[in-house]
């Protein structure tokens, strides 16, 4: 049956919405694209406390038409992660919309594997998601209102040799998706994750040429994936008309890999 075009309004303006590791590759494209559909956005940074990278960050965006706030933070650390909350309410107010996408790697089978390489890709990328959100849902369960987005990987959903700490984070992501997804369903809250594949971002310059090469091959669409179709899908499942998606994990991966 055709229905009248309710033109449904999306009502974003106005959210704040906090993006981690938001200067990087993925990270700008997010926040660029939460930035066009009428959120007020915050960029966590980490750069090693670069600062001032931050801020040419910040002033480059500017430059492009992108008024984007920035804050630093390491998302291994609870405290700071306190700090980083406290200074979005105070530079914006409470957070509507939170993406977690902070995340390093580093790639070695596990015969290799030094416990520092388990722990810091344990810490980045899978303790961060604890130490950010549990610190931010007080505040969405309040406001009976919250949209959380926890960028996983296509090797938490299938493992990849050389990469047991990394897939073993990304994995525990959505599994801490599902069941914070039960905890809030009933307050206005969804919780999902997104699971790329392949992406063209500087993360690839670790990966061997024949690997990647090799990877590539594997994709039945022919080639890695761009950033910005990352963007779109987080900037979708941000959206209020978006609720009744939640405790999913999307695949976007070009067909590498289909569960
Ligand atoms: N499957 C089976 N065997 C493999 C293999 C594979 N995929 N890759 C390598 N091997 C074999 C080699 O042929 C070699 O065999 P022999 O010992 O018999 O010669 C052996 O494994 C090498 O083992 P090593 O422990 O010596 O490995 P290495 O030190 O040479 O390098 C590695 C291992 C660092 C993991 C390297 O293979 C690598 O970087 N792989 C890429 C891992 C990857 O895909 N990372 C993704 C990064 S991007 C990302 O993570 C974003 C995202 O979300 C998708």
């Amino acid at each position: 049956m055709s229905q009248e075009n309710s033109n449904p309004k999306t009502h974003t303006d106005g959210i704040v919405a906090l993006v981690t590791g938001g200067t990087g590759a993925i990270g700008t494209m997010i926040s660029q694209s939460l930035y066009n559909s009428g959120f007020r956005v915050v960029a966590a940074y980490n750069k090693g406390g670069n600062h001032d990278s931050a801020l040419a960050w910040q002033e480059q965006q500017r430059a492009l038409g992108f008024e984007i706030q920035v804050a630093y933070s390491d998302v291994t650390d609870y405290d700071s992660c306190g700090v980083l909350v406290q200074s979005v309410h105070e530079m914006y107010g409470k957070i509507g919309v939170l993406v977690n996408n902070a995340g390093i790697t580093s790639d070695s089978t596990l015969k290799k594997m030094t416990s520092k390489q388990w722990s810091n890709v344990l810490e980045t990328n899978l303790n961060s998601v604890f130490n950010v959100t549990q610190q931010v849902i007080n505040d969405m369960l309040e406001n009976k209102y919250g949209r959380i987005i926890n960028i996983s990987s296509i090797n938490g959903q299938k493992g990849q040799f050389g990469q047991c700490n990394y897939a073993a984070a990304k994995a525990g992501m959505h599994g801490f998706t599902k069941s914070l997804a039960q905890e809030t369903a009933r307050k206005g809250i969804t919780v999902n994750t997104v699971s790329p594949g392949y992406i063209n971002t500087s993360m690839m310059q670790d990966v061997p040429e024949k690997v990647l090469e090799q990877i590539i091959s594997q994709i039945p669409v022919g080639r890695l994936g761009e950033a910005d179709e990352i963007a779109r899908l987080v900037a979708f499942l941000a959206r209020e008309d978006s609720g009744f998606i939640t405790g999913a994990d999307i695949s976007i991966n070009g067909g590498q890999h289909m569960s």
